[in-house]
């Protein structure tokens, strides 16, 4: 039940502090090891090469997971839309891993792709929060996003949670490999960070919501920037804002901009950046001042770390490559205080069910 929430969606944000920190739990014993099942451990061992497939929020959940386990696992790892993945496949490695990542368990486009790899006799494992779903059942091995029922059509918990997942995995992994680096990153400590790091912007909704107000109030579209890791937030967080507020928001890698997209800029459009990696923030700190000079309203989501004055959110500083668990959240919030502005159904947008089981 909602309890005294007045939507799911807000439920489900608030939730995701206890989701991580249940997460750290379930797969993370007390004396540091992992608590997977070593088959799969194993089978992830002999894979020369990961495929992610995934469809919405759960495909941008793979986009960051990418990243993630490049750099703890040192295994490549491609990520593929689930309905183009199905008739498209590309040319493989030589030994393919398939990990699919669904909240439902159950969308048609994913499980397609499952059947064929099947047939072919590639390993499998599937992400879902949802126990006995189709694609556990018909993958090799399963492991629960542990998030609780997911009711709001629009997706939060689980994208944290399968982003948790990922990592927690890619340390195990990097162990088991006996990576010299493995243990390079403390990634219990990191979601520690993140748990906590979630819960001081959820106890900081009243700014996001008058946030939300100043800055998507009578707009019909919105950007979200970023570069890197921060790109792919800024997809989510685009899709996530277009999906209950109906405001066309497009997610840009922040450098992309100037080469087309920069004509889309009007007087009083707004463009939200995401700024988490030092590497970077310069750079698209220069693209918000360009969308600035043509008419542009800007706001910047930055990382204590890189936060400067006249900032309007700033979020704990993670690892880089975990800074999506937090900075998404403030993008959640946002569209849902928008979507509330504009006196929309949150939990239920129109023309969409919460799992897709047709192709
Ligand atoms: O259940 P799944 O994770 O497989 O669902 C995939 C997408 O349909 C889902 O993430 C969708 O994009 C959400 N409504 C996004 O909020």
């Amino acid at each position: 039940s909602k309890g005294t929430y007045p939507y799911y969606m807000l439920k489900e944000i608030d939730e995701q502090p206890a989701v991580l920190r249940r997460l750290v739990q379930e797969y993370i014993n007390e004396d540091g090891t992992f608590n997977f099942d070593p088959k799969l451990i194993d089978a992830l061992k002999e894979a020369d090469r990961l495929y992610i497939v995934a469809a919405g929020t759960s495909y941008h959940a793979g986009l960051v997971g990418k990243p993630i386990i490049e750099q703890i696992a040192q295994i490549p790892v491609e990520v593929e839309l689930a309905s183009e993945f199905g008739y498209h496949m590309p040319l493989l490695s030589k030994k393919p891993f398939f990990i699919y990542l669904s909240q439902s368990g159950e969308t048609a486009d994913s499980r397609q792709v499952l059947v064929e790899t099947n047939k072919r006799g590639f390993p499998s494992l599937t992400l879902t929060n949802v126990e006995a779903s189709t694609l556990s059942r018909e993958a090799d091995f399963t492991l629960l996003l542990k998030a609780g029922p997911e009711i709001a059509v629009a997706s939060t918990k689980a994208y944290t949670a399968q982003i948790t997942v990922e990592t927690i995995l890619a340390q195990a992994l990097a162990v088991a490999k006996g990576l010299p680096s493995a243990n390079d990153l403390d990634v219990k400590h990191q979601l520690g960070l993140a748990a906590n790091g979630i819960q001081t912007i959820v106890d900081s909704k009243d700014d996001i919501e008058q946030l939300a107000h100043e800055f998507f109030a009578n707009t019909r579209n919105a950007f979200y920037i970023g570069r890197g890791i921060d790109y792919w937030a800024s997809l989510e967080a685009a899709l996530k804002l277009k999906e209950v507020s109906y405001i066309q928001a497009e997610g840009f890698a922040a450098g992309e901009l100037k080469h087309g997209t920069i004509s889309l800029i009007e007087e009083g459009t707004p463009v939200a950046a995401i700024i988490t990696d030092k590497e970077t923030a310069s750079h698209t700190r220069g693209n918000v001042q360009e969308v600035q000079a043509r008419g542009a309203k800007t706001l910047k989501i930055v990382s204590e770390d890189l936060a400067q004055a006249g900032d309007q959110i700033i979020i704990p500083t993670l690892e880089t490559v975990l800074s999506p668990l937090v900075s998404i959240v403030p993008t959640q919030l946002l569209a849902y205080y928008a979507t509330l502005q504009r006196g929309y159904n949150v939990d239920q947008p129109r023309n969409l069910a919460k799992s897709v089981t047709v192709e």
